[in-house]
């Protein structure tokens, strides 16, 4: 295969020495029992396998997996060189390993670590390669949308599912480099499904400084074997926990981004007599918008008018929520409450509206 057609189809941007290092850094320092064994899954020139060494030494034993054997044979003697590592890095395609099989034969707790491949199936599908797995419905769509692009997913979200799957029951860590979305995908998926996954944090990396690309990316952090499964997840903004930015979870089988502001607002949501009516826009709106100056309305042109209040309604824009404006500061005529609602009564009931 082509040089370029082949980065292409197994996306491997290698991970920088020094950024491995930092996410095995921030493990190191954040949990507190043994790791009996690590496992990279795709491990490229294997820069985890060395940071995970260098930061873990010799208790844990190394396992390396690689579909590409010019990797696997530049990864090896490098992890061998390594003292009294015990390491075994292999030609593998994720697809084909029995994950069940390989986790239930090595000691725990383990840690998963590494960057699995960034690219969506239908990407991949359109430069014709084929480092896809076997076709399935994991994100259980039903009938056509099943069979067309609804189904599209990351490979790296399904890898992660599969491992999480795979993972159940016994203690691990996952520390995996990934797009931010497809890190919530994952936690969603295994929130909606039942999965243990927990805790959770994602945290920020600049991919364009780190990789070259610009894609929101973050090292996502979970953890198998935990008795409770908390259905939150704090996103931070650097590979620490030191800044926190929002805490995302599933609520009512919906992922809310930002669980605080949900928890303040959501009485708003759903709530029919709070109804959002979005779409009401005037290219009028010099004619249908006033202020209000002292007890008269005035409009975009200056205009002042005496108006009934029966069909005035306060004003917030997009802009003014943004901003924080909540006190509405501007009004809005709107002659019908509904779509065909008659507006000849308003020459009786306010004339001057009318006018
Ligand atoms: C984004 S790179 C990351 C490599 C390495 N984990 C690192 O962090 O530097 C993705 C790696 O996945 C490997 N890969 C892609 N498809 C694979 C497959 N089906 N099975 C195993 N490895 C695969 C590629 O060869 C590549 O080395």
């Amino acid at each position: 295969m082509a040089k370029s057609k082949q980065q292409a189809t197994f996306v491997d941007f290698q991970t920088p020495l020094d950024l491995a290092w930092r996410v095995t850094a921030l493990i190191k320092g954040h949990e507190y029992s043994d790791i009996r064994t690590v496992v990279e899954p795709t491990c490229g020139l294997g820069s985890f396998l060395q940071a995970s060494a260098e930061s873990f030494g010799t208790s844990p034993v190394y396992w390396g997996f690689d579909v590409n054997p010019e990797y696997v044979n530049t990864a090896r003697p490098a992890l061998a060189h390594m003292d009294s590592i015990s390491g075994y890095i292999e030609q593998k395609d994720f697809y084909a390993i029995d994950w069940n099989a390989f986790l239930s034969g090595q000691p725990g707790p383990f840690l998963l670590i590494g960057n699995p491949p960034w690219i969506t199936s239908a990407a991949m599908g359109a430069i014709g390669g084929q480092n896809l797995p076997e076709k399935s419905n994991f994100q259980k769509h039903n009938g056509f949308a099943a069979k067309t692009g609804k189904a599209n997913f990351d490979i790296s979200e399904w890898m992660l599912i599969r491992l999480l799957e795979a993972l159940q029951g016994k203690r691990a860590i996952i520390a995996m480099l990934c797009k931010t979305a497809t890190a919530r995908k994952v936690l969603r998926h295994a929130w909606l499904n039942g999965l243990d996954a927990g805790p959770s944090s994602l945290h920020l990396i600049d991919a364009t400084a780190e990789f070259g690309v610009s894609v929101d990316a973050c090292l996502f952090y979970t953890h198998t074997g935990f008795r409770d499964t908390e259905m939150t997840a704090t996103v931070y903004r650097d590979l620490s926990f030191d800044q926190p930015l929002q805490t995302f979870g599933l609520f009512s089988g919906e992922l809310v981004s930002d669980i605080d502001a949900y928890c303040e607002l959501h009485e708003l949501n759903g709530i029919e007599y709070r109804k959002w009516r979005s779409g009401v826009k005037h290219d009028a709106a010099k004619v249908m918008e006033f202020t209000r100056e002292n007890g008269a309305f005035v409009n975009g042109f200056g205009e002042r008018y005496e108006l009934e209040d029966d069909y005035l309604f306060p004003l917030l824009k997009s802009s003014d929520l943004a901003n924080g404006r909540l006190q509405p500061s501007r009004y809005v005529l709107l002659t019908q409450r509904r779509v065909a609602d008659p507006t000849d009564e308003i020459m009786t009931t306010a004339p001057r509206t009318w006018q």
